[in-house]
Order: structure tokens, then C-alpha cells, then sequence
């Protein structure tokens, strides 16, 4: 059978996701399955970082969003912090050209606030260079947490009432989305979790209200092209209500 991520048989045969989040978990149950170090985990996670932007480019889907590092990450032992930084660093310097080259456009989410200046001026240098790119965009999720996130648009909203700009009455949902840090991307369609393990760890709590979950028995070091094909099979099979009843047209 002609997998889904092959682009020449897939648009027709299945309703794609605009935007695809993924929890990447089990890089460490992955590395000790194999009596190899965690860093080695780590490592492998970014070659499947790699085959997961290059299906979804390939795929025409609009958004890729990857949950690289996360608020509570920082109670790691050091040295495992240490090693994400330096991946992600590594990740940036070695592929933002062919991304560039690939008219990704790259977009950071998270607070910046904690970071070193070597590492914000790198992050920084990949959303300028990329800004006006028109395929895929790849939202890199880093020092991210949803709970902040909301905690920090709440604290913009009660600035803007506490100076008069803003009247308390007009907060809505849709002025909660903007303060997001995802103001500008539309909320995922469908969200991947690898490892077998089923929640969403604070990862786009807000945004995700109505998408569709997916869980992988596999580690993400193993997530493939004919992984992601699983996740949009499973997708395709949901019917998406949004609250509303099955097969009943719009009046
Ligand atoms: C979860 O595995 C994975 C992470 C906490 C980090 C994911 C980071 C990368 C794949 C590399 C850097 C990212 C980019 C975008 C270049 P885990 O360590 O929690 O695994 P475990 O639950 O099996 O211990």
C-alpha cells in the first residue's frame, strides 16, 4: 500500500490537518531499552525531528508544532538540561539553511526570559531569516508551558484594563487566543503523542480544546514516515463535531 506521507496519493484520500502538534516522549526509555545514555535518546530524537518536518513539508501541512522543552524541563539533572540546549543549538546551526532553502518558516514559542543570550540571539536569528517563507510553518516550542502562557496573556489583558485601553467587558476567548503566545497560528487539528504515555503535559492546553489526540506505542527516536501515515490514518477516521451534532448541515 502507498503510504499517506507519499504527497503525490495523499490529498486526495485523506482530509489533512492544517496544523499538526507532537509531544515527542520516550527518548530516554528509547536510549536505556538499548543500555545507551539518554543523551543518545536526545540525539536520535533529532533525526526524527528531521524526518517529521520534512513529511509534513512534503504533505503541504500548514503548521508543525514540536514540544522540544518544556517549563518543568529545568528540574532535569544539569547536565541533560545542558544537553537539550546544546541540541537545539546544534539543531539550529546545522539545518536553518536547508530549512530557509525548504521556505520553512521557523517560530519559537515560550519564554525567552531563562534563556542564555547566545541561545535567544540563535532562536531569534531563525525567525528573522525565516519570517517571510511561505511552506511550512515550524513552531518550536521551548521553554514552553501552557499554564504560563495563560498566566502571561492574563497579565497583558489586566495591564491594558488597569491603564483604561481595554474595557473588562470585551474579554472574550477570542482576545484570550490573542495574547497567546500563538496569537498569529490557528489552533492544532490533531495532536501526536509518542511513548504510549496519554496526556498532554501542559503542552497547548488552550489551543488544544478541540483537537484530535493521537497516541503512539513507539519512543520518538522510532517516529518515522509510516508513523506520522498512522496518526493521519487515525485523524481521517475521527468525525469532528466541535460541539456540535454529527451529519446535521449548518442552518
Ligand atoms: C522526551 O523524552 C523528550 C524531550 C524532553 C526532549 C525532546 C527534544 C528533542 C527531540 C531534541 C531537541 C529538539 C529539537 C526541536 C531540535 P524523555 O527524555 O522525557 O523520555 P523518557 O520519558 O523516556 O525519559
Amino acid at each position: 500500500m502507498t503510504p499517506v506521507t507519499d504527497p503525490r496519493t495523499l490529498t486526495s484520500s485523506i482530509d489533512l490537518p492544517r496544523h499538526v502538534g507532537i509531544i515527542m516522549d520516550g527518548n530516554g526509555r528509547w536510549a536505556s531499552a538499548r543500555s545507551l545514555p539518554r543523551f543518545e535518546g536526545h540525539r536520535r530524537g533529532v533525526d526524527a525531528v528531521r524526518r517529521a518536518v520534512r513529511a509534513a513539508g512534503d504533505l503541504g501541512i500548514g503548521y508543525l508544532s514540536l514540544y522540544a522543552f518544556s517549563s518543568e524541563n529545568w528540574s532535569r539533572p544539569p547536565q541533560e538540561v545542558d544537553d537539550l540546549m546544546g541540541l537545539l543549538k546544534r539543531f539550529i546551526r546545522i539545518d536553518l539553511a536547508d530549512l530557509h532553502k525548504r521556505n520553512v518558516r521557523v517560530r519559537i514559542i515560550g519564554s525567552r526570559i531563562d534563556l542564555a543570550n547566545d541561545l535567544n540571539d540563535l532562536l531569534n536569528e531563525a525567525e528573522v531569516i525565516t519570517q517571510d517563507n511561505t511552506g511550512l510553518t515550524l513552531v518550536i516550542a521551548f521553554n514552553y508551558g501552557a499554564r504560563q502562557e495563560i498566566v502571561d496573556a492574563v497579565r497583558k489583558i489586566a495591564l491594558q484594563v488597569a491603564s483604561g485601553e481595554i474595557d473588562p467587558r470585551v474579554i472574550d476567548k477570542h482576545l484570550i487566543a490573542q495574547n497567546l503566545y500563538t496569537a498569529d497560528i490557528p489552533d492544532p487539528d490533531l495532536i501526536i503523542r509518542t511513548s504510549g504515555e496519554q496526556r498532554l503535559s501542559n503542552f497547548m492546553m488552550w489551543q488544544a480544546a478541540y483537537a484530535e489526540l493521537v497516541f503512539l506505542p513507539l519512543q520518538w527516536p522510532e517516529f518515522d514516515a509510516a508513523a506520522f501515515d498512522e496518526a493521519l490514518r487515525q485523524y481521517g477516521q475521527r468525525e469532528r463535531r466541535f460541539g456540535g451534532l454529527a451529519n446535521v448541515p449548518n442552518k
